[in-house]
């Protein structure tokens, strides 16, 4: 293939096949979204998409997963190249999304929503709930998602980060998946959410499949990824490993040059104090005392309820 692609993968993982995208650029109108970006994704390997807001991450997604088509260029799967006309056709060749805002069908289950589109079925066409459950059950219990969510909930009644496990399920369930593109997963998830993510997801990168994922998040980046790849004005700005790279690396690569350069730092804090509070006392707030000196940047912290806003609402008259 003459994608471009990093150093090769740590050693215990060879890839075994790959999709990729060759010379694809994408217009939308006058927009260029994508401009001849070639880049390959291998099986077993977490590559991570990384560029700034509009650099054109989701429309690069989008033409694996077949909800755009290129204008130019073409994607390919273990070196042949496919046209894919519709997600479903993405679909059924492998290719999966996890896109930044879920679908959610609101008045069904779980179990619905997770098979919508393959739901078992009776004879005269009758859902078929005893089934239903029983592959739901398995699933759930397979992915590491038992307890977590609850297959008879509606959609409607889900919170953001169990509508991504949902995604999530119907990403992995049914044939067998080659790739899994996650778009800015971790959005709403807490942190505890975030580590069974991850460890899903590094089992699924364990079985062969080739996973994309795209962030804003350094450190999230550094824990999964076997190579990043950053996108600039739709271009691909270059793909490096993520054992031997660093931020600095890639912030240059996504901005294009040094951020020491662009936020240079200034000691401006001073010794004159502009606002000196003593003992002030509200409804919310007893006995504050806080001085601020010309030049700073001072942080109210505190739990929710603990009277930084009434603080804030005091000093402000
Ligand atoms: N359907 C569309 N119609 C017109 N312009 C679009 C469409 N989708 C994306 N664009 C434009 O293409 C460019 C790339 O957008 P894209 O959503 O791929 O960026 P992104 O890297 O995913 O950004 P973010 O980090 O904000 O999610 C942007 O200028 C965007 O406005
Ligand atoms: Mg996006």
């Amino acid at each position: 293939m003459t994608a471009a692609h990093g150093p090769s993968s740590p050693g215990s993982r060879p890839p075994t096949g790959a999709a990729a995208v060759l010379g694809v650029t994408k217009s939308f109108g006058a927009v260029q979204a994508l401009r001849g970006v070639s880049l390959e994704f291998p099986a077993g390997q977490v590559t991570a998409l990384m560029g700034e807001n509009g650099a054109g991450k989701s429309t690069l997604l989008k033409i694996l997963t077949g909800d755009h088509q290129p204008t130019e260029g073409h994607v390919a799967l273990d070196g042949a190249r496919l046209a894919l006309a519709s997600p479903a056709e993405a679909r059924a060749a492998g290719i999966r999304i996890i896109p930044q805002e879920p679908e959610i069908i609101p008045h069904v289950s779980v179990a619905e929503n997770v098979y919508a589109g393959s739901l078992p079925r009776r004879a005269g066409r009758r859902l078929d709930r005893a089934e239903l459950r029983r592959r739901v059950t398995a699933d759930l219990e397979r992915l590491g998602f038992a307890g977590v969510l609850d297959p008879d909930l509606l959609g409607s009644q889900l919170t953001p980060a169990q509508r991504q496990l949902v995604e999530i399920m119907r990403a992995v369930t049914g044939e067998q998946a080659r790739v899994i593109a996650f778009d800015e997963p971790t959005s709403s998830l807490s942190e505890h959410e975030v580590d069974a993510l991850f460890s899903l997801i590094r089992r699924l990168r364990d079985q062969g499949i080739a996973i994309i994922y795209v962030s804003h998040r350094m450190k999230e980046i550094f824990q999964l990824a076997d190579r990043i790849a950053v996108l600039r004005d739709g271009a691909l700005a270059g793909v490096q490993d993520a054992r031997t790279t660093t931020e600095g690396a890639l912030v240059r690569l996504m901005v294009g040059r040094d951020l020491s350069a662009m936020f240079v730092r200034q000691d401006v804090a001073t010794d004159r104090v502009v606002l000196d509070v003593q003992g002030v006392t509200t409804d919310a707030v007893r006995g504050i005392d806080l001085q601020i000196r010309a030049g700073e940047v001072v942080g109210l912290a505190g739990l929710i309820g603990a009277g930084r806003s009434e603080l804030a609402l005091a000093l402000a008259g």
